[in-house]
């Protein structure tokens, strides 16, 4: 077996041995208490015929683009597109992305340069972590929420500053002191970037536009494969960092444009975001239910979050997984994040609401839960 063989084989037996190794799984019929499907989009008929019956208003419309934006792949509609996503969500500019991971990655790895700082939340997504890592500014990070410790960076930040969050964190589903860490930006004249993934929805234009701060805000990402149900992403900001991001985002240059049929089901489904009321009243009353029925459970640490993603930690990888089995063996599709994709010690139960659950299901999740002994 070559060098190479050999070294894959270790890395992977070290994997097995200390329990975190990962393995794609099929689709499966539990109830879905894991996808970022929020408010049911992907798996709307209605969306789904509003997204045919669009397509059918352009007979001509390719299966591909042919190429990237800069070359054969640009479209009149992605450009109308990005402007009507600007407006909904009151900024100037959008930029579309075929992906939130290409989008940060674009944004990180372009904007800031030698000399400059990235001033990062500790929790911050893996794809702004990446996009960081490509340019060549100073990185750091600061404690999770903590105003303190953002100071003590922002003392220490030379050059052009650049302050991360995002509006509700992935893996813990809380949101940060928003207000406080605006104020202080402006103070050290840093700019705030503000990752909006996790809040559209719940809040139909995410969060910043909920506290009417995104004039103050230098750029937000909006990745649409969440509440959003369909593909893709948008960096929402000026004109001028959309041209900047135009010419110098690798991730945006080299790539192959999205389809009509991608670009379609943004449209679509950022129509169908104008009219989610009901469905977001229902799963904010989920969420209240959920976190009535656990926080009296003392073997529990239900973390703070008002959002969609509720979260319990449970402090191993092996308690993550035996809370997760006996979830999964009552017929509800919940997952245990393991270390290192969070810190050792904070292994969790992620569970996501969805305003497609229905009561019984959401019961039948906190009785379960209330009823599993995890201390092995
Ligand atoms: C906070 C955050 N930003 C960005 C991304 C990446 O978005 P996408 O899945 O569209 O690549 C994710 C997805 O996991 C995310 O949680």
């Amino acid at each position: 077996m070559g060098t190479a063989d050999t070294f894959i084989k270790n890395r992977l037996d070290e994997r097995k041995a200390s329990g975190i190794y990962r393995m794609l799984k099929p689709e499966n019929s539990l109830v879905d208490f894991c996808s970022n499907d929020y408010l049911g989009f992907a798996r709307s008929a209605m969306l789904k015929n509003n997204i045919v019956a669009e397509m059918a208003h352009y007979p001509d419309s390719l299966n591909g683009s042919t190429g990237s934006r800069l070359l054969s792949g640009n479209l009149k509609y992605a450009e109308e597109l990005e402007q009507q996503i600007a407006i909904f969500h009151e900024a100037e500019a959008g930029l579309l992305f075929n992906s939130g991971y290409d989008a940060n990655v674009g944004l990180f790895s372009s904007l800031p340069q030698k000399g400059h700082a990235i001033i990062c939340d500790e929790l911050i997504h893996a794809s702004i972590i990446d996009g960081a890592r490509l340019s060549h500014a100073n990185r750091y990070t600061f404690r999770h929420n903590d105003l303190e410790s953002l100071e003590g960076k922002l003392k220490q930040a030379k050059g052009n500053c650049y302050v991360v969050i995002e509006s509700v964190y992935s893996m813990d589903g809380d949101t940060p002191p928003i207000l406080g860490i605006l104020q202080l930006t402006e103070r050290y004249n840093a700019n705030l970037i503000v990752d909006e993934a996790h809040a559209v929805g719940l809040y139909p234009a995410g969060l910043i536009s909920e506290l009417g701060l995104q004039n103050r805000i230098f750029a937000r990402i909006v990745t649409f494969g969440k509440a959003l149900g369909c593909h893709g992403a948008v960096v929402l900001g000026s004109n001028l960092l959309r041209e900047y991001l135009i010419n110098f985002a690798r991730s945006f240059v080299y790539t192959t444009a999205a389809s009509f049929h991608q670009l379609a089901s943004v449209k679509m489904a950022y129509e169908l975001l104008k009219e989610v009321d009901d469905e977001a009243n229902v799963l904010r009353n989920y969420i209240f239910l959920f976190k009535q029925k656990l926080n009296n459970n003392s073997q529990y640490k239900l973390l703070p979050s008002d959002s969609a993603i509720q979260c319990i930690v449970v402090n191993s990888n092996g308690n993550a997984k035996h809370v997760s089995g006996q979830l999964q063996a009552a017929g509800l599709d919940v997952r245990a994040i393991l270390s290192p994709t969070v810190a050792t010690g904070t292994e969790r139960i992620r569970i996501c609401m969805h305003s497609f659950n229905t009561l019984e299901q959401v019961k039948l999740l906190t009785s379960t839960l209330n009823t599993i002994t995890h201390a092995q």
